[in-house]
C-alpha cells in the first residue's frame, strides 16, 4: 500500500489519515435527515475536539499487533484499513470515558486543552457528548466489520470492555467519595481490583484482543494468556499514571492533576501509607481530599519526606523485568512481539 507517488506510508500516518473520513462517514454518509444537521454539527466538533491529541497508544496497537498475527503477504489492504476503524473504536471509546471521567473528577485540562465539559456553554450537556462518542463506535464497527466473520466476537469484546471499565470507574468513585476521608479505605487489594477494572481491560486486553479475533484467533486459552500478561501491563500502567499525576510535568501530560483533592485511592496514597509512621497518618488525615492548595501542597511534602519518587522507579525496574519473565511463561503461541512493543512504548514514559 502506498499513495499514489508509491511512498509507503507509516501505521501512524495511515491512522491519522483515516480520521476525517470517519467523521464524514459519521456525521454526514450515515445520517442523512436535514432535520438532524444541528445535532450531526455538535457531534463533529466532540469527535475533533476529543477523539485526537491524545498518545494513540490503544488505536495504534490494534494495526500493530494485527502486522505480528498474520503475515505480510496474508494481509490485504482492505483488512487494514478495517483495522485502522476498529483502532479508532478504541480510541472512541477512550474519548466517552474521558469526558465523562474528567466531569465526575473535576479535572481542568486534558491533552493540553480545557477539558470539554469546561468549555463555554458545554457544562453537563457533556455527559449526552459521551454517549455521542460511544455510539459512534457502534456504528463505524457495524459499517465496516458487519459482514465479517469475527463481527459479533468485536461487538461482544466492545460490550463488555465497557461495561468492566464501568465497574472499575464506579470503584473508583465509591472508594472516594468527596469530604469523607477515611484512610483505611485504602488498601493494596481495594487499588489492584480498581485499576483492573478502569484502566487495564479496555487500554491494554481490548486492542490485543480485537486483533486477535481479527486475525482468526477464538480460542479461550490464548485469550486468557494474553489477558494474563496485558492486565499486569495495565495494572503498572495506571500506578504510572498515578506517580504522574503529581510528579509528572503538566506541560508534558497535558493534564493537571486531581488525585489527591479528588480523595483517590491511588498508588502513591496507599503506598505512603503502608509505611508512614502514626503522626504523618494523621497529618494526611487533615490534608488529604481538600482542594486548599496548602492542604495539597502538604500532602505531597509527605511524599516527598517518604521518598515516593525514589520508591515509584524501584517499583517500575521489579515491575519491567516481572513482566518480561510473565511474557515468557504466558505468550505460548502468540508471538512475543504483541506484548514486547507494546511495553517499550509504556515503560520509562513521561506523559
Ligand atoms: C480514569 O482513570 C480511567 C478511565 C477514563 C476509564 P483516571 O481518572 O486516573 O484518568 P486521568 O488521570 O483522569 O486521565
Ligand atoms: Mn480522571
Ligand atoms: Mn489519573
Amino acid at each position: 500500500m502506498g499513495d499514489s507517488k508509491g511512498v509507503q506510508l507509516s501505521d501512524p500516518q495511515l491512522f491519522d489519515g483515516q480520521f476525517e473520513k470517519l467523521v464524514l462517514e459519521l456525521t454526514e454518509q450515515d445520517m442523512t435527515d436535514p432535520v438532524l444537521t444541528d445535532a450531526l454539527n455538535r457531534l463533529r466538533e466532540v469527535l475533533r475536539y476529543n477523539a485526537v491529541g491524545g498518545k494513540r497508544n490503544r488505536g495504534l496497537s490494534v494495526i500493530g499487533s494485527l502486522r505480528e498475527l498474520v503475515p505480510p503477504n496474508k494481509l490485504s489492504p482492505e483488512e487494514v484499513e478495517r483495522a485502522l476503524v476498529v483502532g479508532w473504536c478504541i480510541e472512541l471509546l477512550q474519548a466517552f470515558f474521558l469526558v465523562a471521567d474528567d466531569i465526575m473528577d473535576a479535572s481542568l485540562t486534558r491533552r493540553g486543552q480545557p477539558c470539554w465539559y469546561k468549555k463555554d456553554g458545554i457544562g453537563l450537556d457533556g455527559i449526552n457528548d459521551a454517549f455521542l462518542l460511544e455510539g459512534s463506535i457502534y456504528r463505524l464497527l457495524r459499517r465496516h466489520c458487519r459482514g465479517q466473520p469475527y463481527y459479533i466476537y468485536l461487538l461482544e469484546l466492545f460490550t463488555e470492555t465497557s461495561f468492566q471499565t464501568e465497574l472499575g470507574q464506579a470503584l473508583d468513585l465509591i472508594t472516594a467519595p468527596p469530604h469523607k476521608v477515611d484512610l483505611n479505605r485504602f488498601t493494596m487489594e481495594r487499588y489492584k481490583a480498581i485499576v483492573k477494572y478502569k484502566t487495564a481491560f479496555y487500554s491494554f486486553y481490548l486492542p490485543v484482543a480485537a486483533a486477535m479475533y481479527m486475525a482468526g484467533i477464538d480460542s479461550e486459552v490464548e485469550h486468557n494468556n494474553a489477558k494474563h500478561i496485558l492486565l499486569e501491563m495495565g495494572e503498572f500502567f495506571q500506578i504510572q499514571d498515578d506517580y504522574l499525576d503529581c510528579y509528572g510535568d503538566p506541560a508534558v501530560t497535558g493534564k493537571i492533576g486531581t488525585d489527591i483533592q479528588d480523595n483517590k485511592c491511588s498508588w502513591l496514597v496507599v503506598t505512603a501509607l503502608g509505611i508512614m509512621t502514626a503522626d504523618q497518618r494523621a497529618e494526611l488525615q487533615m490534608c488529604y481530599g481538600k482542594t486548599d492548595a496548602e492542604s495539597v501542597e502538604r500532602v505531597k511534602a509527605l511524599y516527598d519526606t517518604l521518598e515516593m519518587p525514589v520508591r515509584y522507579h524501584q517499583y517500575e525496574e521489579e515491575s519491567y523485568l516481572r513482566l518480561q519473565s510473565l511474557i515468557l511463561r504466558h505468550a505460548q503461541n502468540l508471538p512475543h512481539a504483541v506484548f514486547l512493543s507494546f511495553a517499550k512504548k509504556i515503560y520509562k514514559r513521561k506523559k
